[in-house]
């Protein structure tokens, strides 16, 4: 049987390279980063298959430039970057990597709540430039931070990564956990005692509010200026999600103008944040450049998972993991 042609715009490590290399016959983009999108655009004339990382945009445009394109394997779980509609039509399939991600994403949460309410990079800041003299310092009111154990948290989004937040905050930090999701999760109401609520009460009672949920039309700058309204003046807003579905603008107010204490943030719109951006400026808010699941080891088990998914996909493997958008595309059923 022919091979299939794939291209993967970003270079993989070598035991996946030599999985695709057994299933397909392959091109990868041989320099640094990810191949730009022109280079992308050029690619993709006779690929059957792409293997790309999170982000670049599979709309309409890469489509007209990819005749033959019959599936797109995303080494990311959000899939905000396909065009659904547009795949749909040409039938073309798009998978994803859930699950191998959710304790790695879940640790940098941690994180970041932790880093926000003990300001852990503002004081290592201050020690690192000399500041921190006897008598002066760390006994300071002016560096005491919050605490985060036996506090509320309040979780947007409850899926897998959200359980995993979930875990690790109630039962290794004894916190209160209160969730908004489209449906409810009995068994984290179970296991960690999660109390359903509405989004406003989320957002008022929680001294943490994470937002963990993906971005789709719904929840497209889901949290506005009024929903920051509803948080305590000492509570924390922790992204690690996409940067759309919070209106941006609103949250640099809220934090300028003390609505709320503070931020963590992993993603931004966009991405990276321009460099006067004014969440740049701010002390008060923890920044990272979208690193949610940016371990050696998980970076390494998505890009084989998503190498497995390609594969897959292209010898018809519906157990592969189709977006749920566009399974009926593998099962051949109208959408
Ligand atoms: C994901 O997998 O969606 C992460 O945000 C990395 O893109």
């Amino acid at each position: 049987m022919k091979k299939p042609n794939i291209y993967i715009s970003k270079p993989v490590p070598p035991e996946v390279l030599s999985y695709l290399e057994e299933h397909a016959s392959c091109r990868m983009w041989d320099g640094t980063g990810t191949a730009s999108r022109e280079r992308l655009l050029s690619e993709l004339e006779s690929a059957e298959g792409l293997l790309m990382p999170g982000g670049g945009l599979i709309d309409r445009e890469l489509l007209d430039r990819a005749p033959n394109l019959r599936a797109v394997s995303s080494i990311s779980v959000g899939y905000n970057h396909f065009d659904l509609d547009a795949m749909s039509e040409r039938g073309v399939i798009g998978t994803h990597t859930p699950s191998v991600l959710d304790d790695t994403v879940a640790d940098l949460v941690l994180a970041l709540m932790l880093s926000a309410a003990r300001r852990i990079p503002e004081l290592d800041a201050f020690v690192k430039r000399g500041e921190w003299q006897r008598g002066k310092g760390l006994a300071e009111d002016a560096n005491f931070g919050s605490d985060v154990h036996h506090r509320t948290l309040g979780v947007i989004g409850m899926g897998r990564i959200g359980e995993a937040i979930a875990q690790r905050a109630v039962l290794g930090f004894g916190m209160k956990l209160h969730y908004y999701n489209r449906s409810r999760k009995p068994e984290a109401e179970e296991r960690y005692g999660a109390v359903y609520s509405s989004l406003e009460e989320v957002l008022s009672v929680s001294d943490f509010v994470v937002m963990m949920t993906p971005l789709t039309p719904e929840t497209n700058r889901m949290i506005r200026k009024e929903h920051f309204a509803l948080m305590k003046p000492s509570a924390f807003f922790i992204n690690a999600s996409r940067g759309q579905t919070v209106d941006e603008e609103a949250l640099v107010e809220a934090l300028q103008t003390g609505v709320i204490r503070g931020a963590g943030l992993d993603v931004y719109d966009p991405e990276p944040p321009r460099g006067d951006h004014p969440l740049l400026k701010l002390p008060n808010v923890v920044t990272l450049p979208h690193i949610g699941s940016a371990t050696h080891a998980t970076r390494f088990d998505m890009a084989m998972l998503a190498a497995r998914n390609l594969i897959g996909a292209l010898q018809g493997d519906q157990q592969v993991h189709i977006v749920p958008e566009l399974r009926h595309l593998a099962e051949g059923k109208p959408e």
